[in-house]
C-alpha cells in the first residue's frame, strides 16, 4: 500500500446512499451503494424529504460496514471528501454535515466534490492509463453535458441540455409505460425487443450549431404519440424512442471530439450504463479512430467510490482542500469547476 493519504468517499446528491474508502494509490478498497429507488418508486420521483431522512439513517450503518469491510481504520483516513453539489439541498446538506462532523472530530481535511466532475473519476478508477485531454459525455438522470477535460481539474464546457437531461427522459417515458422509477435500464430492456424503426421520434438538436442538447420535446413526442395510439406496442415505443435518445448522443459527442480535434470520448454517468448506447458509440468510435471508453456499469451510476478519488486527486495532486464552513450548493454547474 501507497503512502499516499487514503480517501473516505460520500455522496449522498439524490437517492442513493454511498460511502467509498479509496486508496492514495486510487485502489477501491470498499464501494458501498444503497439505493433508495423503492422507496421513492411509489411517488414516481424522488421526495427530496424522505431522501433526506433516509440518507441519515444509513449513513452511520454504510460507514461501519465500510470499516468492517476494507480492514481500514477511522485512524487510517487521510482525506475525507463529500458531493456538495449540484444535487438536492436536503439530501446533500445530510451528507456533508456527516462527512464535515468526520473530518472535525478525526481532524482529516475535508474536501468538497463537485459531484460531475466525481463521475469523471469513475473513468480514472477504471482506465488511468487513458487519461485527458478527452471529450467526456455526462450523461445522468440530472445532467447531460459534454465537457472538454484538458485535464483533471481542467475543464471547458461544450455544451449541455436546455432542458432536462437524457436519464429524466428515460425515466419520464418510463412512467408513461408504466416502468417504475429509475426507468433506463428495464426500458432498454422493454426496447431490446421492439422495433427501433417502428415509430420515427424526433432527433432533437440534431443539426443545430453549438453541442447542445433537448430532450423535453422529444419526451411530449412520446406522450402526444401515446395519447393517440393508446394501444401501441410499448416495446416499438421504448426501441423508438431509446433509438432517438442514443442517435443524439452518439452524434454530438462524436461530432464535438472530431471538431475539437481529441482522440479520445469518455461517455460517463448513469445512461452510460445503457448497452445501446455503449455499443453504438463503441461502433462510432472505431469507424472514426477514436478512442471510447465507459466505465464499468457499476461505476457509471451514482456511487462514493468517485467522489473519494475526486476528492483524494484534489488534495494529493492539486494541494486543496475547503474550509468547514462549506456549504451544499444545490444548482453547482460544471463551470465552477477547474
Ligand atoms: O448518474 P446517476 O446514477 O444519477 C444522477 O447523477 O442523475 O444516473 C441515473 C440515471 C437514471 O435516469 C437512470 O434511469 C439511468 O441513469 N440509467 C440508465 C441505465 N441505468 C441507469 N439509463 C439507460 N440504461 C441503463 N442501463
Ligand atoms: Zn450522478
Amino acid at each position: 500500500m501507497s503512502d499516499e493519504p487514503i480517501a473516505l468517499g460520500i455522496e449522498t446528491s439524490c437517492d442513493e446512499t454511498a460511502v467509498a474508502i479509496v486508496d492514495g494509490d486510487d485502489r477501491v478498497r470498499v464501494n458501498l451503494v444503497y439505493s433508495q429507488a423503492t422507496l421513492h418508486a411509489l411517488y414516481g420521483g424522488v421526495v427530496p424529504e424522505i431522501a433526506s431522512r433516509d440518507h441519515l439513517r444509513k449513513l452511520p450503518q454504510l460507514l461501519a460496514e465500510a470499516f468492517a469491510q476494507s480492514g481500514v481504520s477511522k485512524r487510517d483516513l487521510g482525506v475525507i471528501s463529500c458531493t456538495y453539489g449540484p444535487g438536492l439541498l436536503g439530501p446533500l446538506l445530510v451528507g456533508m454535515s456527516f462527512g464535515k462532523g468526520l473530518a472535525y472530530g478525526l481532524d482529516v481535511p475535508f474536501v468538497g466534490v463537485n459531484h460531475l466532475e466525481g463521475h469523471l473519476f469513475a473513468h480514472r478508477l477504471d482506465a488511468p492509463q487513458a487519461g485527458p485531454p478527452f471529450m467526456a459525455l455526462i450523461v445522468s438522470g440530472g445532467h447531460t453535458c459534454l465537457v472538454r477535460v484538458n485535464d483533471y481539474g481542467e475543464y471547458r464546457l461544450v455544451g449541455s441540455t436546455v432542458d432536462d437531461a437524457a436519464g429524466e427522459a428515460l425515466d419520464k417515458v418510463g412512467k408513461l409505460l408504466g416502468i417504475a422509477y429509475p426507468a433506463g435500464a428495464k426500458l432498454e430492456a422493454l426496447a431490446q425487443t421492439g422495433d427501433p424503426k417502428a415509430i420515427r421520434f424526433p432527433r432533437p438538436m440534431r443539426g443545430a450549431p453549438g453541442f447542445d442538447f433537448s430532450f423535453a420535446g422529444l419526451k411530449t413526442s412520446v406522450s402526444v404519440y401515446l395519447g393517440k395510439q393508446p394501444d401501441a406496442n410499448p416495446e416499438d415505443v421504448a426501441a423508438s424512442f431509446l433509438a432517438s435518445v442514443v442517435d443524439v448522443l452518439a452524434e454530438k459527442s462524436v461530432e464535438a471530439t472530431r471538431r475539437h480535434r481529441l482522440k479520445r470520448l469518455v461517455v460517463v454517468g448513469g445512461v452510460a450504463a445503457c448497452q445501446a448506447l455503449r455499443a453504438r458509440l463503441a461502433a462510432d468510435g472505431k469507424r472514426h479512430g477514436l478512442d471510447v471508453r465507459f466505465p464499468s456499469v457499476g461505476l457509471c451510476t451514482d456511487n462514493a467510490a468517485m467522489i473519494a478519488a475526486a476528492g483524494g486527486y484534489r488534495f494529493r495532486v492539486l494541494g486543496e482542500r475547503h474550509a468547514l464552513s462549506l456549504g451544499p450548493d444545490p444548482k453547482l454547474s460544471f463551470a465552477e469547476v477547474g
